[in-house]
């Protein structure tokens, strides 16, 4: 047994037993090993050789140790248990090291070796591509979130976000709940449902949401284009859970509502493919340099991640001199109306000043962006050669099969060249992303990030950039590109 006190003594630091500190006959000296007895809040040391921890398992400690930098370039270590240290100690010199002494960082399976997974704990610090090996996982867990978002609890709907973004950025599919030990952001509820699909195939939580009257008609009505969460749980306490009962219900819906319901509902409930975001993108090009040679147009949110459909297509315009971009959406959206392009249409001026003060705190991530959010009439590539620019002229009545066009949203912003960046990174999502950017600017950086500007809050003052490579530079973080921002 190794007495009390001497423990005491090597277990506050990390201790070079070439120098005896407890003053009494010393513990035994091994000089040329240095010894570090983990207790977490600690620095890490360079010198050490050996980490000897009591109450951690093997996966906690190494990812402990890559968050003190412990990562590839370091000098090997040995992650022992007390037990090496206590023998050691005994034996007056470092005991050989067996198999039992070695703290665990692989389990082994039934005759297989299982991956431990590590992963740092921002999504914004973690490279997640679209493809994913644990679907099954990340579907179940996206859906439970989705359900919360719809129901108006965003707390719970970005603990599941959080948690289905970890098993995103995992390079393995899970196959044994010892895996996933030591990772971040999984909480209770998120094990939960993840062990019940490993044990049992599917979760009777994932199912029974997915089942439940009130799921499916939050789904049918937050499909109204202009129907958010708060109006489609408003209707479904007054027993509306379908669109002929809203139609029956003598509600009076708004110009948006109206044209999400009784015109376009399908086509809006479509998904738009890549190659029809790019016959828009012609054609929002088109009308910019109509009205504004110069200006610059950007497909920015999924599509820019690399995404194959989307709900909506979004478009960036700036021009690169600052100021020639006031006053172009109007122009922009007035040239496209003229040419039959637009169902609906509603812009919203920008409201953006620079306080000189900082961004109120806490930060809104709300932008004030100049913004037309549209429905396009995209005429349908298989009636014989038409263009976009063809004039358009059908009013909405026929049924989708029978008509030369379908309905698809798009999302236009306007931003001076000066915020262009910021405007680029907040406006490619995912919403998970942009979500962790903004907490580890906070949290870690004390700055606050929206999509107009970066504000440090210890120097008082703005963080200019002109790319997103930048942003990332003065946040203190990775470069990631899009195509590995789906988090
Ligand atoms: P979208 O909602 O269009 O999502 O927002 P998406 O990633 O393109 O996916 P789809 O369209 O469902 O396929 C795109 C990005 O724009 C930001 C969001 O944070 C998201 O990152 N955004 C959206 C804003 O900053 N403000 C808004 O009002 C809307
Ligand atoms: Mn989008």
């Amino acid at each position: 047994m190794v007495p009390l006190k001497r423990r005491r003594v090597v277990s506050s630091a990390a201790v070079n037993t070439g120098t005896d500190h407890s003053g009494d006959k010393g513990p035994t000296r091994f000089p040329r090993l240095v010894l570090f007895l983990l207790e977490k809040l600690q620095v890490f040391p360079e010198s050490v050789t050996h980490v000897i921890s009591e109450n951690n398992s093997g996966p906690e400690v190494r990812t402990w140790l890559d968050s003190q930098g412990g990562g590839p370039g370091r000098s090997p270590l040995h992650l022992l248990d007390i037990s090496w240290y206590t023998e050691s100690m005994r034996a007056g010199r470092p005991v050989h090291i067996l198999d039992r002494h070695k703290l665990q960082v692989r389990f082994t399976g039934q005759d297989k070796e299982m991956a431990v997974f590590s992963v740092p704990s921002y999504a914004c610090q973690r490279r997640t591509t679209l493809d994913n090996q644990n679907t099954t996982l990340t579907d179940a867990l996206s859906l439970l979130a989705e359900n919360a978002e719809l129901s108006d609890e965003d707390g719970r709907g970005v603990a599941f976000r959080r948690a289905a973004a970890v098993l995103k950025a995992l390079p393995k599919p899970v196959t044994d709940m010892a895996q996933l030990r030591g990772l971040p952001c999984l909480g209770e509820h998120s094990l939960r449902v993840i062990r019940d699909i490993l044990e049992n195939g599917m979760s009777s939580e994932v199912e029974s949401t997915k089942q439940s009257e009130r799921y499916k008609a939050l789904k049918v009505l937050t499909g109204i284009f202009g129907v958010g969460a708060k109006t489609a749980d408003r209707w479904i306490r007054e027993g509306i859970h379908t669109l002929h009962q809203l139609r029956d219900s003598g509600h009076t819906l708004n110009r948006a509502q109206q044209a999400g319901v009784f015109l376009h509902y399908d086509d809006l409930n479509r998904p738009v493919s890549k190659a029809d975001a790019d016959i828009i993108g012609e054609t929002v090009g088109k009308a910019v340099d109509a009205v504004l040679p110069g200006a610059q147009v950007t497909l920015i949110g999924g599509f820019r991640r690399g995404k194959l459909t989307g709900h909506d297509v979004d478009f960036l315009i700036t021009h690169p001199e600052e100021g020639r971009e006031e006053g172009l959406m109007p122009k922009v959206v007035s040239w496209l109306e003229s040419r039959g392009f637009l169902l609906y249409q509603k812009t919203t001026r920008n409201s953006y000043l620079e306080c000189k003060d900082g961004p109120a705190r806490p930060p809104s991530n709300i932008d004030r962006f100049e913004r037309c959010l549209s429905i396009f009439k995209l005429a349908n590539e298989e009636t014989g050669g038409t263009t976009q620019l063809e004039t358009l002229t059908e009013n909405g009545t026929e049924p989708a099969g029978h008509r030369p066009w379908r309905a698809v949203r798009v999302d236009l912003v306007v931003s001076p060249v000066s915020q262009f960046a910021f405007a680029l990174l907040g406006w490619t999502g995912s919403k998970l992303f942009e979500r962790e950017l903004r907490r580890w600017a906070g949290y870690e950086k004390a700055m606050s990030l929206s999509s107009h500007a970066l504000y440090d809050n210890k120097q008082s003052r703005y963080l200019r950039a002109t790319s997103e490579e930048e942003i990332f530079a003065h946040l203190g973080l990775e470069y990631i590109p899009p195509s590995e921002r789906n988090a």
